[in-house]
């Protein structure tokens, strides 16, 4: 077994950030993870060797000179993959700097991580799957961390026949707006009371949440949502949940409103 988990992360955004501070944060005090040990490997245990954007602003740049983030870390993000059409905030602030995908495999290979993790924008389809199959070709495990669909048999078998992980679709946080939703479906079934409809309704104020404002990327998220949500419950019932709106003033944070129709033998009950 080895000693050692070494990912590469395409897009250094909020939660590649999030997650290389946290690798940080943990190493002193595993207080408050939920999972401290996890097949034999520590937070100490995993080691992020290469970061990879499409952002001109990033690109080629330390990871702790990139502004928001705050990261202490002297990796250098160097040029990704693209193979969507570029959303409109990408057009607006200069296009961007990528590389060819024999490029990518090749550095993936130089590099060998264990996991290539994507963390790119939302809706960035065609640029996941191509991020899949470079990790395919240089040998190394995939987590597909978006909600893009990337994993299905065909992919699973391509990896597993080479000994590898495809992981995904999408992440849950620890204490998210879909980690509560369901806990709270949860409880609610288990108090005897059945679920006529829900809803969950996100307004946040990131980059990823703006990006999600595109229709066709928004329905996506919520068709994805709405199904992660829908499976805690053994029967059919009206759900909806995703991102509503985009409010720059709420920076990095997110407003989630959950709303339940119930009822139980006596008929409604809230
Ligand atoms: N925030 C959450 O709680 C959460 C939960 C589940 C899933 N996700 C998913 O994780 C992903 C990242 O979220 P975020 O909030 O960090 O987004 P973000 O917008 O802050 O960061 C995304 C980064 O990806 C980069 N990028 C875009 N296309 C790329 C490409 N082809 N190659 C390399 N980099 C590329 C962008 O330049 C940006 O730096 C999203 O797809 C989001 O849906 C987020």
């Amino acid at each position: 077994m080895p000693d050692q988990i070494k990912i590469a992360i395409a897009g250094f955004g909020s939660v590649a950030s999030t997650l290389i501070k946290g690798l940080q944060f943990y190493k002193s005090s595993t207080e408050g993870l939920w999972h401290p040990k996890l097949a034999g490997f520590d937070i100490t245990d995993v080691v992020v060797t290469d970061i990879y954007d499409i952002d001109p602003s990033k690109v080629g740049k330390k990871v702790s000179v990139v502004s928001d983030y705050k990261v202490d870390s002297d990796l250098i993000i160097q040029p990704g993959i693209l193979e969507d059409p570029i959303s409109h905030n990408f057009a607006q602030t200069g296009g961007v700097k990528s590389t060819s995908y024999q490029d990518m495999v090749s550095s993936l290979k130089k590099r060998n991580p264990d996991f290539l993790i994507n963390l790119i924008s939302s809706g960035m389809d065609k640029s996941g799957e191509k991020y899949s199959k470079a990790a395919l070709e240089a040998g190394c495990s995939f987590f597909n961390a978006t909600s893009s669909k990337t994993v299905n048999d065909q992919t699973r078998s391509a990896f597993s026949s080479k000994g590898l992980m495809i992981l995904g679709d999408d992440l849950m946080s620890q204490f998210g707006g879909t980690a509560f939703h369901r806990g709270m479906m949860e409880f609610i079934t288990h108090r005897g009371i059945k679920i006529e409809k829900a809803y969950q309704l996100d307004v946040g104020g990131n980059k990823d949440t703006q990006n999600t404002m595109a229709e066709e990327i928004r329905e996506k998220k919520r068709k994805i949502k709405t199904e992660s949500i829908s499976v805690e419950i053994p029967y059919p019932f009206k759900s909806t949940a995703g991102t509503t709106e985009y409010a720059e003033q709420l920076g990095n944070s997110r407003v989630s409103k959950r709303i339940f129709g119930l009822y139980n033998r006596d008929g409604f009950v809230s």
